[in-house]
């Protein structure tokens, strides 16, 4: 049951209804903008309303599909039970839901995989068209009709003020002490009125706390009372320790040299269970006070902040496993100052991560011998999850960091392959790659350079003599000398792969 009602603006509480109400104002063909950022603040009773009626229209011969946009993955709720319905004809920017996986990897739904940072800007630029309906889960609302977000701000500001209509779900889940958490900026504009972002450290205030609303809009308010749901992160086992110790020691030099302060610089992380690892290092290692500039704050930023280590996080979502965000709603009054979450397209602002001078550590699927990276599609075809903001990071970090175990699938594949089966990351954005074998230091090495350094440093001994052997023979034969490759044989490791099931010859 819903605990005291959350919504303290008569106007739109004269706009509660039910979750199948609220779904029956959506019609076939819209472009629907939800909330929702890593398993966090996404609409929960909506769309699961909206799944329902498209499976009974379906089941009635009928035709019923959305193009859905968020900030990037959602839960089950949403991505699943809509991709089960079949209701989903196009989505961006970023999925990891499985069942939303399989259909776009069978060609069942189109998907514009793309830069987190871009999105709110390209909807204000009207290259992606219009948004029909805006579906927000917030944790209440004020008065005044001004919205308190909830567990992720994601583009939910844009999608707000872009929308034709928005529906609002307000989870009395959320924790009420989030309110006063979140820094919506609105002083954004398009070219060529855009002007500097005022914001030079991660601690910076630029913005308001609540998301601005035309109550006009508001169609229909549905009140819920659901958790998030995030998946838990798998235990850091030995590999990935070792990836944060090669990664620990890296800092350590750097600090040593002079070329980092002792506290680092502000910590970006991304997604995954090795990201997570990495940050569980960190616990362990010599550095105080740090900070982070970060798109999501998960269990490992969280046990950062609890151990002291880490000062505050500036992200735009939670990424938490259950058991992390119940220590997080227990403890709210510890955190709370220590916290701000913003829109996406500040948290990953290109601007922004090359002023703050971020460390920028991001997992991936593989790397090549020359430091190419891919961090989305495996066997060049098939999609993981998206880019996310590892490009937003990558590229403007101060330095930029991959890590990957250096095999997958039980020793069955290769993350160091001698070309990379998609490119995300160019090896202009790659400057140090770690696996559980070493780290290669990039900066400032040529291709050639780079490739012995990889290849000798990353791949797993299994695969070295191989990878060695294809390097030999590419300096012997290649059509030229700046990044040696045999054509024929580059992608020959993945066919195998295909064809065998293994990459092993
Ligand atoms: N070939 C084939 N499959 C591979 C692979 C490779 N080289 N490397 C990893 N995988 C598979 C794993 O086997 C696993 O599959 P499973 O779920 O079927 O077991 C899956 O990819 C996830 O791998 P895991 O080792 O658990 O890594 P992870 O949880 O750390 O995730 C990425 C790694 C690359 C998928 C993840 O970091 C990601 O989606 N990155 C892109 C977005 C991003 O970087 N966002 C951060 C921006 S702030």
């Amino acid at each position: 049951m819903v605990e005291k009602s959350r919504i303290a603006c008569e106007r739109l509480k004269a706009k509660v209804t039910d979750a199948e109400h609220a779904a029956s104002l959506i019609r076939s063909g819209e472009t629907l903008a939800m909330s929702g950022f890593t398993g966090s603040g996404y609409p929960k009773a909506v769309p699961l309303a909206l799944a329902n009626r498209i499976e009974a229209e379906h089941a009635a011969g009928g035709r019923f599909q959305v193009r859905v946009w968020t900030g990037a993955s959602t839960g089950p709720e949403l991505d699943g039970a809509l991709a089960k319905a079949d209701g989903v004809e196009f989505r961006l920017p970023y999925n990891s839901d499985p069942i939303a996986r399989e259909k776009i990897n069978r060609g069942e739904m189109e998907y514009f995989d793309m830069h987190l940072s871009q999105v709110a800007p390209m909807a204000w630029q009207g290259f992606l068209g219009q948004i029909d309906t805006a579906v927000i889960e917030v944790s209440g609302i004020r008065p005044d009709g001004s919205l308190i977000p909830s567990s992720s701000v994601g583009n939910n500001k844009t999608w707000l003020d872009q929308a034709k209509q928005v529906i609002l779900e307000v989870n009395s889940w959320q924790n009420p002490a989030l309110e006063g958490m979140h820094d919506i900026y609105y002083g954004t504009a398009l070219p060529p009125d855009r002007v500097p972002i005022p914001l030079v450290r991660p601690d910076d205030r630029i913005g308001e706390a609540y998301f601005r609303c035309d109550p006009d809009k508001v169609v229909a308010v549905v009140e819920t009372s659901a958790p998030d749901r995030n998946l838990p992160f798998a235990p850091p086992d030995e590999v990935a320790g070792q990836i944060a110790g090669h990664l620990l020691a890296f800092f350590e030099h750097e600090v040593a040299k002079g070329r980092l302060p002792a506290n680092l610089l502000p910590l970006q992380s991304g997604v995954g269970n090795i990201a997570n690892a990495v940050l569980a290092g960190l616990l362990t290692g010599p550095f105080e006070d740090m900070t982070a500039y970060t798109e999501v704050v998960q269990d490992g930023m969280l046990d950062l902040l609890t151990a002291g280590k880490l000062r505050m996080a500036s992200a735009t979502a939670f990424s938490l496993s259950p058991e992390a965000a119940a220590g997080l709603n227990a403890n709210m009054a510890f955190y709370r100052d220590k916290l701000i979450l913003r829109p996406q397209e500040i948290s990953n602002h290109p601007e922004l991560i090359r002023r703050l001078g971020c460390l920028a550590m991001n997992g991936m699927i593989e790397a090549d011998i020359y430091g190419n990276v891919n961090s989305t599609h495996i066997m060049g075809s098939r999609i993981q999850n998206g880019i996310g903001g590892s490009g937003d990071f990558a590229r403007n970090a101060y330095v930029s960091i991959f890590v990957t175990p250096s095999t997958a699938k039980g020793g069955k594949i290769s993350a160091i392959v001698p070309q990379a089966s998609h490119v995300d990351h160019i090896t202009q954005d790659v400057q140090v790659i770690v696996t559980e074998q070493g780290l290669a230091d990039l900066r400032g090495l040529s291709p050639k350079q780079r490739a012995e350094v990889i290849i000798e440093n990353c791949a797993h001994p299994d695969y070295r003599p191989a990878l060695r052997d294809y390097y030999r023979r590419a300096r012997e034969h290649s059509y030229g000398q700046q990044s040696p490759s045999i054509l024929s044989e580059a992608l020959s490791w993945h066919q195998r792969f295909v064809e065998t099931g293994t990459m092993r010859a």
